[in-house]
């Protein structure tokens, strides 16, 4: 089986999945690894309702086979209140049994967000993000500032992880650079998978 970067987003509007897209053209750049997208269900606090076994839009979600055999992890969520929105943190709480197993010991990790305000939180929720994955024992790592539109980005983009500013009348639309640094997110996680020794 060839190996795969697990791309796993929560994205309640399509900004975050936009950024998931652009992220899997990055590791696909990298050659001989593919991308994987997968979501997560929403949570509600009352149960009159579940979702769909398959969503309907997106990625399908995310099962114990596909986080337990990938080379690398790249997690997503738009930010709520300066953290990660319920659905992943629930996902996560649901990983003991990787845990227990330490299925992703040693995996290269990365993390990605979307905001509505500039200064409402990305770097925070890219840290707390960091958090679980660090439980696991994997491997963290951001975007170094050799990309160059780390120092020329008007909206996002983090030396913590990819990030968008959703704003305005195409909140959805990446800018140039964010585009540039999800492609190089992406690209930098599976090329560090394939060297420590992905196959
Ligand atoms: C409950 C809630 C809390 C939010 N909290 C923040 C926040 O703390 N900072 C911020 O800039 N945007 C916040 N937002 C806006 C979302 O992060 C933003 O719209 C994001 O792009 C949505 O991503 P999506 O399109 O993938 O769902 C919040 C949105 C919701 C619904």
């Amino acid at each position: 089986m060839t190996p795969y970067i697990l791309i796993l987003y929560y994205s309640r509007f399509g900004a975050t999945f936009e950024m998931a897209k652009q992220i899997a053209r990055g590791v696909e750049q990298a050659g001989a690894i593919e991308a994987r997208l997968r979501t997560v269900p929403a949570v509600s606090p009352v149960t009159e309702a579940s979702e769909p076994a398959i969503p309907t839009e997106g990625a399908i979600y995310c099962s114990e086979s596909d986080l337990k055999n990938c080379s690398g992890l790249i997690l997503g969520s738009p930010t709520r209140f300066g953290n990660m929105a319920a659905p992943m943190k629930y996902f996560l709480d649901g990983t003991s049994n990787a845990w227990v197993n330490g299925d992703l010991i040693n995996k290269p990790a990365a993390v990605f967000t979307s905001t509505s305000t500039l200064h409402g939180g990305q770097e925070s929720t890219l840290l707390s993000m960091m958090l679980p994955l660090i439980h696991h024992g994997m491997l963290i790592t951001g975007i170094p500032f050799s990309e160059s539109a780390l120092s020329t980005t008007k909206t996002g983009g983090s030396p913590y992880g990819a990030s968008h500013l959703a704003s305005g009348d195409s909140p959805h639309k990446l800018s140039d650079d964010e585009i540039s640094l999800c492609q190089a997110l992406g690209k930098r996680l599976a090329k560090i998978a394939l060297k420590l020794g992905a196959e």
